[in-house]
């Protein structure tokens, strides 16, 4: 069965009227982490709680800011569609600029507030409300009945399922278990940017999580110097930011915390930048 290419909102929703579907949003540049959501979604189809996967391409300009790299994102449309039909999707929903954003300029956007301003959104300014914006019009264009996101993206996934009970959309978000090489390093689109050097030195993001989850007894004090000794022992990374959030409130926890948290980090590997995050429990 060949895949079914939806580039207007009303081919769309006429490919999906009386569907009940399983949607996996992406900006293209697929790799195994994709088709991680991709078998996660077939697996709702075979469970009968979905009956067609729907995929989206649409690299959005709304949520990369002036100096991202929005003209360099990686654009493999061909390459994609061919991962997707191996991969059993029937209906890839790719629109252009002008179709999800008719009048250029919007008047309503979707804004992600407090949780929406840190971390990523410290140096990124406006990226959630860009997420969030082009998610809320995903799921009003195809209505699906789960909307599946990589653990990759922590505060994006968040956010997401907070717009969704925020704003009463019927749809369950399912999150997806981050794909990583043998070395650790999480699987990412940007990750083709990485000469071999940097590629090597990548790694560290995710050496860092594991000393940091391996320190959970002692406290955050000791989590997060056991992170940052691994990442300050490789030159070619340039950390961002790193930080032990309460998964409930995504918000720092403090030194009294005890319980299920999650370990931030992005840095700059050359001229890429790079994020990753990982469950770590705090006792002691
Ligand atoms: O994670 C992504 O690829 C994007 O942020 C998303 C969710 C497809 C929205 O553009």
């Amino acid at each position: 069965m060949s895949v079914v290419v939806a580039e207007t909102v009303s081919e769309l929703r006429g490919l999906v009227q009386g569907r009940t579907v399983a949607l996996v949003p992406t900006m293209g540049a697929l790799h195994d982490g994709h088709l991680a959501l991709i078998a996660r979604a077939r697996e709702l189809v075979t469970a009968a709680t979905a009956d067609t996967i729907v995929a989206s391409i649409f690299v959005n300009p709304l949520q990369f800011g002036p100096g991202e790299d929005l003209d360099k994102y990686p654009r493999t449309m061909d390459d994609d569609l061919a991962k997707l039909e191996a991969a059993g999707v029937a209906v890839v929903f790719a629109p252009s600029v002008e179709q999800m954003y008719p009048d250029g300029v919007l008047a309503t956007k979707v804004t992600s507030g407090t949780i929406g301003s840190l971390f990523e959104g410290r140096t990124r300014a406006g990226h959630f409300d860009g997420v969030l914006t082009v998610v809320a019009k995903l799921l009003n264009i195809v209505d699906p009945t789960a909307v599946l996101f990589g653990q990759k993206d922590a505060q994006q996934v968040f956010l997401v399922q907070r717009m969704v009970r925020d704003l009463s959309f019927a749809t369950t978000v399912v999150v997806v278990e981050t794909v990583r090489e043998d070395t650790g390093l999480a699987l990412s689109s940007r990750n083709r940017f990485l000469d071999a050097k940097e590629h090597r030195a990548a790694r560290a993001l995710s050496a860092a999580l594991e000393a940091a989850a391996s320190s959970g007894d002692r406290g955050i004090d000791s989590v997060l110097a056991a992170a940052q000794s691994v990442l300050m022992g490789e030159n070619l990374v340039a950390l961002d930011y790193l930080a032990v959030v309460n998964p409930t409130t995504f918000l720092p926890v403090d030194d009294a915390y005890r319980g299920p948290a999650r370990v931030l980090v992005a840095a700059r590997v050359g001229s890429t930048r790079l994020i990753d995050n990982e469950k770590i429990h705090l006792g002691g």
